[in-house]
């Protein structure tokens, strides 16, 4: 089970990777904007050269662990020159590059591209890039990802539970835990599609990789808190990606600190003699 860090600011990944807790890095534009909107704001002159800094971080992130950078055209030709265009420019650095496609690049709801996504994935991986498929919301759509020869498929489990609460109009807060086991309203089960929360979407990909034998990871993405990560992981994902808070609060339980608070209290002298050097 690997775990990865869902960021694109520099100093996050760093505290992550000294943590030695994570084995790569995911990004995607939202969190590129955010970065780049701190660093601008801190240097004060409103510049960052964008190429040196994702320089920067595929050299501290180094050669055995992926970085996923995403493309942002919406259609096959742009994807997958930009695809190319982001490996070529930037695999060289550290050898750690993942290309980012959209399972589906459509800007509308109701239209359905002649398979753009798919198509890039798979003139991607012709040529021996490796893509992480993202915006994965159904299994089947997974399914066509790795068929298309995606070496990861993103489910974005954190936005399944927003969208089954918010079907509903119930209320929540970002991190808040949604049940993997689902929440009913009357007495229907509510879902979407067969899909009862983000932990079950990632349950169902990697049943359906299992049973199938697809060699494709499933790259559990949208984490929002320590528990659904963990059912992520029991759920059968490959490799969780979550935002540094979270990863920080996996370390957390108030026994714990109760239990350092009364193991510090109870340091004799001679103890702590021969713990010094
Ligand atoms: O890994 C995907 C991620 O960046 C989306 O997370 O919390 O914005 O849904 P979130």
């Amino acid at each position: 089970m690997k775990l990865f860090i869902d960021s694109a600011d520099i100093e996050e990944i760093e505290i992550a990777l000294k943590g030695s807790i994570i084995d790569g890095v995911t990004t995607n534009p939202s969190l590129i904007k955010k970065a780049v909107e701190k660093y601008r704001g801190r240097s004060g002159k409103g510049k960052l050269d964008m190429q040196t800094y994702i320089e920067d971080i595929l050299r501290l992130v180094g050669r055995s662990r992926p970085v996923s950078l995403e493309v942002a055209g919406t259609s096959y030709r742009e994807m997958v020159r930009e695809g190319k265009t982001l490996y070529k420019r930037f695999n060289r650095v550290a050898r750690n590059v993942v290309v980012k496609i959209p399972v589906n690049p459509s800007l509308k709801l109701d239209s359905v591209s002649d398979f753009d996504g798919i198509k890039a994935i798979h003139a991607l991986a012709q040529e021996g890039i490796p893509v992480n498929c993202t915006l994965v919301f159904t299994p089947e759509q997974a399914l066509l990802a790795a068929k298309a020869g995606a070496k990861m498929v993103s489910p974005f489990a954190g936005r399944v539970d927003d969208y089954l609460r918010t079907k509903i109009g119930k209320k929540f807060g970002k991190g808040d835990y949604f049940p993997a086991h689902g929440i009913v309203k009357g007495k229907a089960l509510v879902e979407d599609n067969g899909v009862i929360s983000g932990v079950d979407l990632v349950a169902q990909i990697a049943q359906l990789f299992s049973l199938h034998n697809i060699q494709c990871e499933v790259l559990a993405a949208s984490i929002r808190n320590p528990r659904q990560l963990r059912e992520a992981a029991l759920a059968g994902a490959h490799i969780a990606t979550a935002p540094l808070a979270v990863l920080k609060q996996c370390t957390q339980h108030e026994k714990t600190v109760e239990g350092m608070k009364k193991f510090t209290k109870d340091i004799v002298p001679e103890y702590a003699k021969i713990l010094k050097p």
